[in-house]
């Protein structure tokens, strides 16, 4: 079973976990090091390329001041192929039964995604207590976490979609916000175009929202 005091150290590390679509294998090693370099060394690594899973292992490997989780786990195989591909952390946009079952097996950090209250109170009861809070916008945003504080005093979150550098504020703002997630620090024209320097300055604005 994972331990939360982990999943809380990884996250606590910056205010901001960056939401990444790698497409191009080459392109992660000197994207996670302009992220590091901008002041995020966190960051969140998305299942959905073919290029994920080598993006994640050559990040391991190779900016080891980058703690590289993976994004989108959906399934027991997505967990146990970014795990064998050294992915530190893991992150799930929603946890049906089976998959809440494979975070309590493994031995990494995990941050199960929910989106209502009693999928908080279930995970919660299986012994998870920071949780990454998906669609944050679209599901009621900083209103939402500020309401179910006092109800579940016990439960952190790391909220993640639609927050963006404008609204992140409001969310670390909130005791029960340990950090926010989000692909808006690294734009896809940015990340095509190999514009490091820009997303290296995105990512210091990013970091420095919580000073
Ligand atoms: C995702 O899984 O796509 C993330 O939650 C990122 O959402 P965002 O693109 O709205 O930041």
């Amino acid at each position: 079973m994972p331990d939360a005091t982990d999943s809380l150290a990884i996250l606590s590390r910056a205010p901001v976990i960056p939401v990444l679509t790698i497409h191009d294998f080459e392109l992660a090693v000197p994207l996670a090091r302009a992220l590091c370099d901008g002041g995020l060394p966190v960051i969140e690594v998305t299942l959905r390329t073919r290029a994920a899973l080598a993006a994640i292992a050559a990040i391991a490997v190779e900016v080891p001041d980058c703690i590289v989780g993976a994004g989108t786990v959906v399934r027991h195989v997505d967990a146990a192929f970014a795990i064998d591909s050294g992915a530190k952390f893991l992150v799930s946009p929603g946890t049906d039964t089976v998959l809440a079952e494979t975070f309590t097996e493994i031995e990494i950090p995990v941050l199960p995604g929910c989106s209502t209250v009693s999928e908080a109170m279930v995970l919660s009861d299986l012994g998870f207590e920071v949780l990454k809070f998906f669609p944050a916008e679209a599901c009621g945003g900083a209103a939402w976490l500020k309401a179910v504080a006092a109800p579940l005093p016990h439960i952190r979150f790391c909220p993640t979609g639609g927050i963006h550098v404008g609204n992140a504020p409001d969310y670390l703002a909130l005791p029960n916000v340990v950090s926010v997630g989000g692909s808006w620090v690294v734009p896809q024209d940015a990340l095509a175009a190999k514009d490091f320097k820009r997303i290296k300055a995105l990512a210091r604005e990013a970091a420095d929202l919580r000073a």
